[in-house]
Formats: structure tokens, sequence, C-alpha cells
């Protein structure tokens, strides 16, 4: 089967395509290579049969009709996304812009293809906050608090209207927070590993019991591949890791695992708008597919900072003079002094 990914050389589409490759399916990933797109996480497949990457962006009607019609793909996997809660609070114009008209425009060349299935990777962040003790079902309400999952919201709908009204086989999924090898640094996860390993301040947003419910980037890819295989077409399906925790406890066991003392958290103001709870069921897909998540927090966490450890070329490229800039205008307007920053 070929596959056309969009945004695969992001965190989580770069894990789907090594595993979507490695399993036999044939890849064209289309990447504008922003600054969260890297091609060195797609060694292992660079330059191997059945692997072609296309520079381009989704927003690019020209380009994507053109790649449709010359490909032919069997489907359509759609990662590329502005991803980050923060940046979209700082500057929402490109989260806008590719979550919401590179949405419609890949739609678009889609259905004028007659793509047979289009997998729409989307978010629990588009529920908004969610009360204890329910777990977000796919029949919930959208109630999206932040321009970026605004941005996603939007896209999801947009799914939507072109499987009813064009018939185009859409289905769209929505995972929770994904975390392990390739993260960008800007996630809370990666960020805490790296700061207690150069033994920087933690900086911990308002007082840290917001919950998220953490999902091993493997998982999320085997139950895209799951959803590919036997997800019904207008249909949604939640994916979460179902491993709730705290953000104080998420950073303390990476303090522990790293060997660094507590004392390194910061408290800092707090993102605005910030969602208190995202809690998923993920029945549906259970049921359906028979995917279930298999790699534990523990492991994952461990395998994370094991990664991260390994790889201090990758961690120094990525920290760009933007991501530097980037974090320096976060961090310095939620309070950490300009010495503590990157
Ligand atoms: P990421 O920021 O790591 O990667 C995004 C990729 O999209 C990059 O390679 C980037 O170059 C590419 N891209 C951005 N704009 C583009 C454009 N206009 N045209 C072509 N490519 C473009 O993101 P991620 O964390 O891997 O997330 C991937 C998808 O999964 C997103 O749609 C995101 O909303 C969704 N998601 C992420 C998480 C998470 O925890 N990270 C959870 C649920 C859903
Ligand atoms: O829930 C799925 C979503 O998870 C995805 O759709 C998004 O693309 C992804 O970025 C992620 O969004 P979050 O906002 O939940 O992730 P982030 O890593 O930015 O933050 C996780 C939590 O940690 C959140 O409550 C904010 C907090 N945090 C984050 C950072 C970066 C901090 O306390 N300090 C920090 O420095």
């Amino acid at each position: 089967m070929k596959l056309l990914v969009t945004g695969g050389a992001g965190f989580i589409g770069s894990a789907f395509v090594r595993m979507a490759h490695g399993s036999g399916f044939e890849i064209v990933n289309l990447d504008k290579l922003t600054y969260a797109g890297n091609p060195e996480n797609l060694e292992a497949v660079e330059g191997k049969a059945g692997y072609r990457f296309v520079h381009g962006d989704i927003c690019d009607a020209a380009l994507v009709e053109g790649l449709l019609e010359e490909a032919r793909p069997e489907a359509i996997v759609h990662f590329a996304a502005e991803s980050h809660v923060d940046r979209s609070i700082l500057s929402p114009d490109a989260f806008v812009e590719t979550n919401v008209r590179g949405t419609f425009t890949l739609l678009e060349a889609a259905k004028k293809a007659g793509t047979r299935k289009f997998c729409h990777v989307s978010t629990d962040e588009v529920y908004g906050s969610v009360e204890a003790p329910h777990e977000a079902t796919e029949e919930d309400a959208l109630r999206p608090n932040s321009p970026y999952s605004a941005s996603k919201a939007g896209s999801d709908l947009l799914v939507r209207s072109y499987f009813q009204t064009y018939g185009l086989p859409a289905v769209v999924t929505r995972a929770s927070n994904n975390y392990g090898p390739y993260q960008f640094p800007e996630k809370l996860i990666p960020l805490m590993i790296l700061n207690a390993m150069e033994n920087r301040p933690l900086p911990v947003y308002g007082d840290g019991q917001q919950v998220r419910d953490w999902l091993y980037v493997e998982d999320h890819c085997r139950a895209l591949m799951a959803v590919l295989e036997k997800g019904r077409a207008g249909e949604t399906y939640n994916i979460g890791g179902n491993r709730s925790l705290a953000n104080l406890e998420v950073v303390r066991r990476v303090l522990e695992s790293v060997g660094r003392p507590e004392t390194l958290i910061q408290y800092v103001r707090d993102r605005p708008g910030h969602d208190r709870r995202y809690a998923l069921s993920s029945a549906k897909l259970m049921n359906e597919t028979g995917w279930a998540p298999e790699v534990s927090f523990e492991d994952g966490l461990s395998e994370t900072i094991r990664w991260y450890r390994g790889h201090p070329g990758w961690i120094e490229r990525v920290r760009s003079k933007e991501y530097r800039e980037y974090y320096a205008a976060n961090y310095s307007g939620r309070g950490l002094k300009k010495s503590e920053t990157l």
C-alpha cells in the first residue's frame, strides 16, 4: 500500500514513517521543514527503496494536487501542523494557515483525486478541559481553548464536512499527549529531561497540578496503523495512553530518573487559558480494532531519557537561534531570569 504522509519529518510523523516503512508500506512524505521538521529524524529510511521525500507546503494547492495525481497514494495520513500551544499563544497566524487552510487544501486535492482513505491526525485538546472523573468520548462537544486547539477543531470539522457532503472516506483520530525519542524540546517531557541533564531550572506552569494522559509515540503509531486497516469512514477515534499524571509528578519522575534534586523546579507564571485536565476514553478504538497501549510510562520515560542522553548532536542542532529566541520570549515572559533561559 502506498501512503502520502504529511508532516513526516516531525516527531510523531517520523516515528510513523519509520514504523510504516518497516512494515512494508511505500511512503511519500510531504513536509515543509519548519523549525519542527528535521531530516535527521528520517535517517533510518532516507535513500531506501519505497521512501521518497517531497519538500513543500500543504497549503500549496498546485503542489498537493500534482503530487496526488502523480503518486496516486491509496491513503493519506495527515500529521502536518503547527503543534505547540505556547507558540500558538505568542503567534497564532501560522496555526490558522497550516492547520485550517492546509487541511482544507489537502481535502480538496483528495476529493479531486478520489483518494480512498484520509486519516486526519488530531488531538484530545479539541474537547477542552475535562472535569474528573469524566473521560471524553468521541461524542463529546468540542470546546477548544487555545488558538492551537481551535485550529485543530476547525480542521476536524472540515474533515467531517468532506465526509458528509462529498463522501470523502475520512477518519479523524484524537490522541492524548505523546512522548518519546525525537520530540522537539519545546514540549514538557523533553524540555524537562534536557534542563535536568544540564542543571537548568525546570519551569512548571502555575501549580503543576494540571493533568495530562501520556501516550508513548510508538503506541500512537500502532493505533494509526490499526485505524488505517480497520477504521470506518466518517468515524472519529480517540487514542489515549491510559496514564493520567499531574505535570508536577511527571517533572519529579524526570528529576529522579536523571538523578537531579527537586530544588531545580521553578514555578512560573501559568499558561493563559491553560486546560486543567485532559482525559480520554479509547474504548471505541480498542473494541473495533483490538489496539491497546503496550508501553508503560516507566518504560517509555526510561527509553526516552536514554535516547536524549545518546543524541547530544541532535539536541545541539535543533536548538537553533530561532528556538533560543522562542525560549527566551516564552520563559522570560513567565518570570525566568534572562540568565536562566537557553
Ligand atoms: P511536530 O511539530 O513535531 O511536527 C510537525 C511537522 O509538520 C513538522 O515536520 C513540520 O515541518 C511539518 N509542517 C508544519 N507545517 C507544515 C506545512 N504547512 N506543510 C507541510 N509540512 C508542515 O508535531 P507532532 O508533535 O509530531 O504532531 C504531529 C500531529 O499530531 C499534529 O497534527 C498534532 O496536532 C498531532 N498531535 C500531536 C500530539 C503530541 O502530543 N505531540 C498529540 C496529539 C495529536
Ligand atoms: O494533548 C495532546 C497535545 O499535547 C497535542 O495536541 C499538542 O500538539 C502537544 O503539544 C501537547 O499539548 P500540551 O499543551 O498538553 O503539551 P506541552 O508539552 O506543551 O505541555 C504539557 C503540560 O505541561 C501542559 O499542562 C503545560 C505544562 N508545561 C509545559 C511546558 C512546555 C509546563 O508546566 N512547563 C513547560 O515548560
